[in-house]
Parts: structure tokens; sequence; C-alpha cells
């Protein structure tokens, strides 16, 4: 079905895995266009709670976008590669279902931009994060400039944007873009583990924690109004009323997501 990527569900987790090696999983218009067709599985397919995004072989997670695209373009040209991975990333960030990046090696410019749509990263001791746009007379185009700041800080971010430099997985960890740092052979399996944890939770809960802690950054709402009216919903929902029966019957919940 893919070309560019390949998809395996096991155990309601989709695993999407940036599948161009030899090119360092860069980002080309396939990847881009499937990736996306693989987001929208995650959020149209019943059978899929959760999702990793991971890159193939053990030197790259994605490297960036792909560069041999870029040659040519003219103004309007790059506005419209902008665009079209702002939604993409923006598709991921908003997913109603938890997707999270399992970084396996180097996420430079487009592969970093991806790694920060995702809900949260884990990293392998060789991964290596950047944006080394300027490197190139560009400067990130997929949502690099303001998911880093927010993700890093202004001071921190602004530094990687201008000097390109890369910053290994211990110091990612230490400015808080990981979650983890763990070696390469264990890096999925500890994607998975949380996962699995997270599937046993209420999935329209699992969606609006993520709903709400998005609105955050989104200068169209108040967070805390956001709040309220989510925790609202969560009353009209079978799943708040087997949670709670559940809890003063001392039973485990079991949840339908509706
Ligand atoms: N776009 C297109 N091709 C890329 C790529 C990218 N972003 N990143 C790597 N590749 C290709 C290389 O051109 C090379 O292809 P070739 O074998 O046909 O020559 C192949 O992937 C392997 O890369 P190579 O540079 O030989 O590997 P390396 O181990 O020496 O270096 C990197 C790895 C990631 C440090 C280096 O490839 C790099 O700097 N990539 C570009 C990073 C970047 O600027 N990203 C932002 C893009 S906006």
């Amino acid at each position: 079905m893919y070309s560019a990527i390949t998809t395996s569900l096991e155990n309601a987790i989709l695993l999407i895995t940036i599948n161009r090696p030899d090119k360092m999983n860069a980002l080309n218009k396939t990847v881009l266009d499937e990736l996306n067709s693989a987001i929208d599985e995650v959020y149209n397919n019943n059978a899929i709670r959760s999702a990793i995004i991971t890159g193939a072989g053990a030197k790259a997670f994605v490297a960036g976008a792909d560069i041999s695209e870029f040659q040519g373009l003219k103004h309007n040209e790059g506005m419209d590669l902008a665009h079209k991975g702002q939604y993409i990333f923006k598709k991921i960030e908003d997913a109603p279902k938890p997707i999270i990046a399992a970084v396996n090696g180097f996420a430079l410019g487009g592969g970093c931009e991806l790694a920060m749509a995702c809900h949260f990263r884990l990293a392998s001791d060789n991964a290596r994060f950047g944006q080394p746009e300027v490197n190139l007379g560009l400067i990130p185009g997929y949502g690099g400039t303001q998911r880093l700041t927010q993700l890093i800080g202004k001071g921190r971010a602004i530094e990687l944007l201008i000097t390109g430099n890369m910053l290994d997985a211990a110091a990612a960890l230490q400015y808080g873009l990981v979650n983890y740092v763990v070696p390469q052979d264990e890096l999925l399996n500890k994607a998975r583990s949380i996962l699995e944890l997270v599937n046993t939770r209420a999935p329209l809960a699992v969606g609006r924690c993520i709903k709400a802690a998005n609105a955050v950054f989104d200068h169209s709402k108040d967070g805390f109004t956001e709040e309220v009216n989510l925790f609202g919903e969560c009353f009209s929902t079978q799943d708040m009323i087997e949670g709670t029966n559940a809890f003063l019957e001392k039973r485990k919940p079991n949840f339908a997501g509706k």
C-alpha cells in the first residue's frame, strides 16, 4: 500500500516507519503524502488506539526534508511546501489519539520538526537533534521555529536555530525535548510499553487531555475555558460512568471509548 513508509498494527498500536534508509529517511513528497494517509488512518481506524513514528535503520530517524526537492523552487512554491508540511504535522499534533516519536538516530530539520509535532518523544542514545537549515540559507518551515521554542524555551531555541548545532541525546533529555533516552535496541519496546499502559485508559479522556494541553499554545483559545468544556464533556461519556463505577466496585474498568 505504501512505498516510502511502512505501517504495522500490533496491540492497537500503529507503528509508522519512515523507510528511506539510504537517504537517511529524508522527507520527500511521497513520504509526506504517505505519512498524511497514515495519520488519517490513526484518526479513522477504531482498531488503532495510539501510534509510534520511527525511522528505518540504525542511523536516522529523519535527516530532514529532501534537499534535492528544494532546487528550483520559487517564493510561492516554498510557501506551498511549508503549508503542506505544517498541515500534516498539525494533524499529528491535534490527533485525538497519542502519537509518539521513537527517535532512533538523526532528527534534523524536518525530522526534528516531525518529532516535535508528536505528543512526546523518546530517543535512543545515538540520537541527534537539530535545525541545520541556516546552513542551506533556509529556516525551518514545518513548525520548527514555533515548537522548538515551545518545548525548550526561547534562548535555547534561538541558539540552536541560528547556529545549526546538533544536540546529543543527553542534552535533549536535559532540555526536556525528549522524555527518555534508552539503548537503541530497547527504544521500540519502551515506546510500546508506555502506549500499552495508555491504551488501558479511557480513550476519550486521553484524547481530551491532549486537546486541553494543546490549547496552551493556541492563541484563539483560553486553555482554562477549554479545560472546563472538555471536563464537562467527560460527564456525558459511558467511559466516565464505567471508570467511576469500576473504582467504587473495586474492579478494573473496561472502557469502550464511548
Ligand atoms: N535530503 C536529501 N538527501 C539526504 C538528506 C536530506 N535531508 N540527508 C541525507 N541525505 C542523503 C545523502 O545525500 C546521501 O545520499 P547519497 O548516498 O545518494 O549521496 C545519503 O542520504 C547518506 O547521507 P550522508 O550525508 O552520506 O551520511 P552521513 O552519515 O555522512 O551524514 C547527516 C549524515 C545526517 C549528518 C547528513 O546526511 C546531513 O547533514 N544531512 C542533511 C541534514 C539537513 O541539512 N537537514 C535539513 C534539511 S532542510
